[in-house]
């Protein structure tokens, strides 16, 4: 048994420490080592069944809350070693590429019980072309398309279009990368070069689509076959700097839920994109379980998809799952073992998050640089701090990512939740990170 200074949503009692190890049953593993798997391994701590939790690889966040395990995320083979060695009743999979490479299909071979979709559903996040094909073939609305292999045919289709700008897409797996928004045929060019001469990310098709304009939103959903249960919608800022300038990066920071996206905009968003891309993997052959993620644009003419995960999204989940009033344990075990998980509550509170990056991100940066004011930052109880990438040596917590931390400020409204985490963000000092201080700015009126 280790002590630890709990300094999630769920606090210790003022001046104790908790166990990492609780009285209940469940052994659960996680598999990841970013912020998304902070916040999964946070809602499984509040979970009463729950009674360890173990994470591959995690990180020192992480490791407050679960036993770090060093086993790569993509290390299938050893994964299912261990989970079988350590009598886990349930694996959770945060990542898309283990997904996609069949972790999923290789647990449930072996009788276990994950949460996942299997390598063929995965193929939603995998496969923009299917993504697109699967769109068409269900009347899902999304961005007129056409998808290509050779170079020349590409760049003639492109200059036929003879508008600007146009969006390229690399049909893999690509680490949020494999997007270019071409604003000349210049641009297009040089793109298409690198995606289907060049083979930059490997040999593949390039989808080239319609460009949408609109404010983008993410709605996640909880999928169990034919069945959708969604969560609450969060927004994510893409771009690395304030006024959405700067390259795109994994996401700088989010909020949930998202005032311009109305009810109906919801309703629309569950009905007619949600349920229908869900049914559609149903009759493909490829029933989804897992979580849907919908990357969703309000455009002039109505909601619209952008793309498709076979996942939680970074860092959408950070504010989502601390608004879960549900047991996340029974929902995970509910949907991997193809059942259907009941009501899924949420509470009606405010999230807005900060992600802390280190310099140079999303490009070249270095690591190490030691971080202090955790602990004073975290004294609020509406706030959480989600590690994204951290590692500790000698006790002292280190940067050791990209997206290093998550600040997340809980409160009654969005002014308040930001006002929380921005006070948050101010004690925490280290000399390599910066963040953007405009998350949820624009609907701020500010
Ligand atoms: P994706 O990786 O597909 O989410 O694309 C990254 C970002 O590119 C999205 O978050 C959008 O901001 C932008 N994007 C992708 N597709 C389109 C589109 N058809 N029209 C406008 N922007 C797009
Ligand atoms: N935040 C976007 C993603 O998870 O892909």
């Amino acid at each position: 048994m280790v002590g630890v200074i709990y300094t999630g949503l769920q606090k210790a009692p003022e001046g104790k420490t908790v166990s990492l190890e609780k009285m209940a049953e469940a052994r659960v593993l996680v598999v990841g080592g970013g912020g998304r798997e902070h916040a999964i391994v946070d809602a499984l701590y509040r979970s009463p069944q729950v009674g360890k939790i173990f994470c591959a690889p995690g990180n020192a966040g992480i490791a407050q809350q679960a036993e770090c395990v060093p086993i790569k995320d993509n290390d299938i083979d050893a994964l299912l070693t261990f989970a079988k060695q350590y009598s886990i009743d349930l694996t959770v999979v945060g990542p898309e590429v283990p997904l996609s490479m069949g972790i999923v299909d290789a647990f449930t071979e072996e009788g276990l019980d994950i949460f996942g979709p299997s390598g063929e559903a995965a193929l939603i996040e995998a496969s923009k072309d299917f993504a697109k094909e699967l769109m068409a073939k269900y009347g899902v609305p999304t961005a007129s398309y056409r998808t290509f292999t050779d170079y020349g045919d590409a760049l003639s289709y492109v200059k036929g279009q003879g508008s600007f700008p146009v969006v390229l897409k690399y049909d893999g797996l690509a680490a949020g990368k494999g997007v270019v928004i071409a604003e000349n045929l210049e641009e297009a060019d040089a793109t298409l070069k690198d995606m289907l001469v060049e083979d930059a990310f490997g040999e593949g098709k390039v989808v080239i689509e319609e460009f949408l304009t609109g404010p983008e939103f993410s709605l996640m959903c909880f999928v169990a076959g034919d069945k959708v249960y969604p969560m609450e919608i969060a927004q994510d800022h893409k771009r690395a700097y304030e006024g959405d300038k700067g390259p795109n990066t994994g996401g700088m920071g989010a909020y949930s839920p998202v005032p311009l996206i109305t009810d109906e905009d919801k309703e629309f968003a569950v009905h007619e994109i949600m349920e229908k891309v869900a049914a559609g993997m149903v009759s493909e052959g490829r029933p989804f379980y897992g979580v849907l993620y919908g990357g969703l644009m309000k455009t002039p003419a109505g909601v619209k998809v952008i793309e498709f995960n076979c996942r939680f999204g970074d860092p959408e989940t950070e504010v989502v799952l601390p608004r879960l009033r549900s047991d996340i344990y029974d929902i995970f075990k509910a949907i991997a073992r193809g059942e259907d998980p009941g009501e899924i509550l949420w509470d009606g509170e405010q999230t807005l998050g900060f992600v802390l990056a280190s310099k140079g991100y999303p490009g070249h940066y270095a690591k190490g640089f030691e971080i202090t004011g955790l602990k004073e930052a975290a004294e609020d109880p509406d706030i959480i701090i989600y590690h994204m990438g951290t590692a500790s040596k000698d006790e002292k917590i280190l940067t050791g990512g990209g997206r290093v931390l998550m600040v997340v400020g809980k409160g009654g409204n969005l002014q308040e939740a930001r006002d929380k985490a921005s006070e948050a963000v101010g004690k925490i000092t280290c000399g390599n990170l910066f963040h953007r201080s405009d998350i949820g700015w624009r609907v701020l009126g500010k």
